[in-house]
């Protein structure tokens, strides 16, 4: 594998050997879904073109390949957002137990709407509709990815606020 160009850091590189090496040898593809991960947070929270294309001809995949999966997962962002990625969910069991309230408190603390980053660049409020599969949990958020689950003002202050 060649990653000529060193646009992916060793680090991304590491943690995309370890995906691959989680799988047999002709499906290097299935170590996709990681790797665009790992350069998503290697670029502080989004993707670009150029990381899209080394990871292509690093794991040896057309471009389109990576581009066509990038863009259907919500979990990756094509533009340029804010570094850490706050996502509630708003789906029917969260909705039942109290996540409009959340949306409302979290704007308003940071001063921005769903969809918009803080402009000191700390937090990206991510639009979320689909359910994250903890709905006996609810209200819940991810944050960079970790569950946070009955989510109370006290508790989102605590996560917002730790976060650098
Ligand atoms: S509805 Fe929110 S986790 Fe399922």
């Amino acid at each position: 594998m060649t990653n000529n160009n060193n646009i992916l850091t060793a680090h991304t590189i590491e943690e995309i050997d370890d995906w691959v090496s989680r799988y047999p040898e002709e499906q290097k593809r299935s170590a996709l879904l990681g790797a665009l991960r790992a350069a998503q947070h290697q670029n502080n929270g989004f993707l670009t073109t150029e990381l899209m294309d080394a990871i292509a001809e690093y794991l040896e995949l057309d471009k389109i390949a990576v581009y066509e999966v990038a863009s259907f997962y919500s979990m990756y962002e094509l533009e340029p957002v804010a570094k850490h990625n706050v996502a509630i969910c708003t789906n029917i069991s969260c909705m039942l137990m109290g996540s409009d309230k959340v949306v409302d408190y979290i704007e308003n603390k940071l001063g921005i709407k769903v969809g918009e980053s803080t402009e000191d660049g700390r937090i990206y409020l991510k639009q979320e509709e689909e359910c994250l599969a903890a709905c006996a949990a609810g209200p819940m958020m991810q944050v960079d990815h970790v569950y946070h689950e009955k989510l109370t003002p006290e508790k989102i202050d605590e996560i917002l606020d730790a976060l650098d």
